[in-house]
């Protein structure tokens, strides 16, 4: 799984790592946006926690990202990108997870300080324009993720599956980097 902020590169490296390991690439983020430009009862939901910047409630996550999962561990596996988000959420994940032997077995932890995070977001913003890229919901969404996010650092750490790489190296040494890791 990628832990990082909001810029860290976690959607970036999912990409590449997923191809580099043959497993699909699970982005939560991605997952939601599909049902709100599909506009689903789901997405219709989960569109005004988006462009604020706010998770999105639990259960409507799990919904949503725990069959992707379950299914792509029974075809051999999974690289999950923004899933799980909070403590609360990592420790459902394990129980449901574990139960149909599809547990997690690294966490990487793409690590960078604020200003670089903000500074790629913003011109993303500039370039492509996500609805919730503007200065005022990137400074809230990484309050979000030291509030809500960053405790599943220790989290993992404590349980010996973390893994730390500086994100703010070029994209192809931080994939490297991270396959090391592995
Ligand atoms: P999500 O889609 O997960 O977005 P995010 O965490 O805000 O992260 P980003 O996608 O903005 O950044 P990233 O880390 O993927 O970096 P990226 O590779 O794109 O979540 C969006 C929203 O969905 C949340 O706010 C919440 O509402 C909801 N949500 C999602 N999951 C949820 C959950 N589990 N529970 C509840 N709600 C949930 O790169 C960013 C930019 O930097 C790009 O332009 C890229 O080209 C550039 N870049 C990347 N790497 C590098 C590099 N090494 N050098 C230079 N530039 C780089």
């Amino acid at each position: 799984m990628l832990l990082g902020a909001p810029g860290s590169g976690k959607g970036t490296q999912g990409e590449r790592l997923a191809r580099r390991l043959d497993v699909p690439h699970i982005s939560s983020g991605d997952l939601l946006r599909a049902e709100v430009r599909d506009g689903t009862a789901l997405g219709t939901t989960a569109r005004g926690y988006l462009d604020s910047g706010r998770l999105v409630p639990d259960d409507l996550v799990f919904d949503l990202v725990l069959p992707a999962v379950l299914a792509a561990a029974e075809a051999g596996g999974y690289l999950l990108d923004g899933f799980p988000r909070s403590v609360a959420q990592a420790v459902r994940a394990d129980q449901l997870l574990t139960r149909s032997g599809a547990e997690l077995q690294r966490v990487v932890f793409l690590s960078a300080d604020d200003d670089l995070l903000a500074g790629r977001l913003l011109e993303r913003a500039a370039a492509a324009g996500r609805s919730d890229d503007t200065a005022e919901v990137i400074a809230d969404r990484l309050r979000v993720f030291e509030r809500e996010t960053r405790p599943l650092v220790e989290h993992y750490r404590a349980r010996g599956m973390l893994r730390e790489v500086a994100a703010d190296q070029p994209v192809e040494e931080v994939t490297e980097a991270v396959l090391r890791a592995l």
